[in-house]
């Protein structure tokens, strides 16, 4: 554990430094929801594949594909004989939001009170960071312990979409004996957790449509159909009271939950009062009880229903109108054994059904990630757990995810089942993907410190062979 402790010391006495490259790799706008070639995704991957080469990670390459936000990868494959870790981060971000509601510029990154702020801070350049710091640690202080290869997404924010020629054309080169993701939550902070259970996500776009142009709601009001009562009734049908979704033709394959995850949940600290604040729900508005499961429940393991975007007409501007036409952005989260791609058939099918005086409707599909369960069973874990322990002075806890990382369910298939640990810092203060995204300074250090210890950890794995 000697050179473990040397990289520790290592990492701590460089962690200013590190907050320091992590605030200039925040400052680079890789939104990927941009259309692909984006000079600021190939900003973000050159950074990142500079910062990977500074470490002493080699042969790094940014991995170019037309028409896709480019991947990074680099690779350190000196520890002969031991494991090959997989590490996963991704460097494009969400898009910043409404400028007005950040307290300090998106793109201008700004420590307050021990956090972070700025995109993409903590989803997912502070992912990245960790590995960087990690790695960089021991090879200063006489090399890993286990071989790495690094890949760093640039795409996973819109699904990840090229994963699959990605993995195709580098299947060889990413063989791994377990995959590590720094990409998600911590259930508090100061709580490390390691995740089981990712939803899965299918986006549906719908429109509606019922006049070629928008007309006086006076002179025309009342025979002629509002296509923005037409889609708000439309919508309305895809949840009942208690938030359920209820799109017809869908549920019934849903799994019935293992008792043993059952238990896992029942185990969970939960407090309502906090659990509310931190989401900011305001005072009177009452909780979806679903199926009656409670919030961990509802989050992991159940399907849920958002609209994303809904647009008519602007309010600033708006006159005493039928506007012509209406849209919105439907996501459904998905949970075993539900098919993304034909839950998204029967959303469009049911929402045709539903269409009120014969509007017209169109939809489009956009698919992503699949849901990914495990059962974090075995040395891999273990090794996880007591590296989180050690890093954060706490025992971890095992906790699902309701959000999506199209990339594990299938590399952990295609590296045959190996393995896969996912750990992260997206607390519940975090605001990721929505206005003053954060990152909580101590647990980034507590987590670059674990994944030392992690790294230290798997170095005793046994093989895939
Ligand atoms: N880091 C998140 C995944 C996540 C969500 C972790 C919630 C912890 C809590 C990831 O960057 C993400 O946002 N994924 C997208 C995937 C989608 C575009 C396929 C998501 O869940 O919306
Ligand atoms: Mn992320
Ligand atoms: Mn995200």
């Amino acid at each position: 554990m000697t050179q473990g402790n040397d990289a520790v010391a290592f990492a701590e006495a460089y962690l200013d430094r590190t907050i320091a490259e992590l605030k200039e790799f925040a400052k680079i706008p890789g939104i990927s929801a941009n259309p692909a070639p984006c000079p600021e995704l190939a900003r973000s991957a050159a950074h990142c594949a500079a910062w990977m080469t500074r470490i002493g990670l080699e042969n790094v390459e940014v991995l170019e594909l037309p028409g896709v936000h480019p991947y990074v990868y680099g690779e350190w494959l000196h520890a002969e004989g031991a494991p090959t870790l997989l590490l996963y981060a991704h460097h494009d971000v969400q898009p910043p939001g409404r400028p007005a509601f950040w307290k300090s510029p998106a793109f201008e990154p700004e420590e307050r009170d021990g956090r972070l702020y700025g995109r993409g801070v903590v989803d997912d350049k502070a992912g990245a960071a960790i590995h960087f710091a990690a790695i960089e640690a021991f090879l200063k202080t006489g090399g890993l312990p286990v071989n790495v290869k690094v890949v760093i997404d640039g795409e996973e924010e819109i699904g990840s979409e090229n994963l699959g020629t990605f993995l195709d054309r580098y299947r060889e080169r990413l063989a791994a004996d377990v995959i590590v993701l720094t990409d998600t939550a911590n259930l508090s902070a100061g709580l490390p957790s390691i995740t089981y259970a990712l939803r899965g996500i299918t986006v549906v776009h719908l429109e509606v449509k019922s006049i070629d142009h928008p007309l006086h709601s006076g002179m025309w009001g009342g025979p002629v159909p509002d296509p923005v009562m037409a889609i708000c009734k439309m919508l309305a049908t895809l949840t009942d009271a208690d938030g359920n979704v209820t799109i017809d033709g869908v549920g019934g394959e849903i799994a019935a939950m293992d008792p043993v995850v059952r238990d896992r949940l029942a185990k969970l600290p939960y407090d309502e009062a906090v659990f509310r604040a931190e989401a900011g729900i305001l005072d009177g508005v009452e909780l979806c009880r679903g199926n009656g499961g409670g919030p961990y429940e509802l989050m992991w393991h159940r399907p849920s229903l958002s609209i994303s975007a809904l647009e008519a007409a602007p309010i600033k501007g708006a006159s005493n109108q039928i506007v012509d036409s209406a849209r919105a952005r439907i996501g459904v989260r998905t949970v075993p054994d539900m098919d993304g791609r034909k839950v998204a058939e029967a959303l469009c099918a049911h929402l045709a059904k539903r269409a009120p005086w014969g509007v017209q409707v169109s939809t489009t599909i956009d698919g992503a990630g699949n849901w990914w369960i495990t059962d974090p069973r075995g040395p891999a874990f273990e090794a996880a757990e007591r590296a989180l322990a050690k890093g954060f002075g706490r025992e971890p806890v095992y906790i699902g995810c309701g959000g999506s990382i199209p990339f594990v369910e299938p590399f952990a298939r295609v590296l045959g089942g190996v393995p896969a640990l996912l750990i992260g810092l997206e607390d519940p203060l975090c605001n990721a993907h929505s206005e003053n995204e954060s990152l909580l300074l101590t647990d980034f250090h507590k987590a670059i410190v674990s994944a030392i210890h992690l790294y230290e950890e798997l170095a005793t794995l046994p093989r895939k062979g």
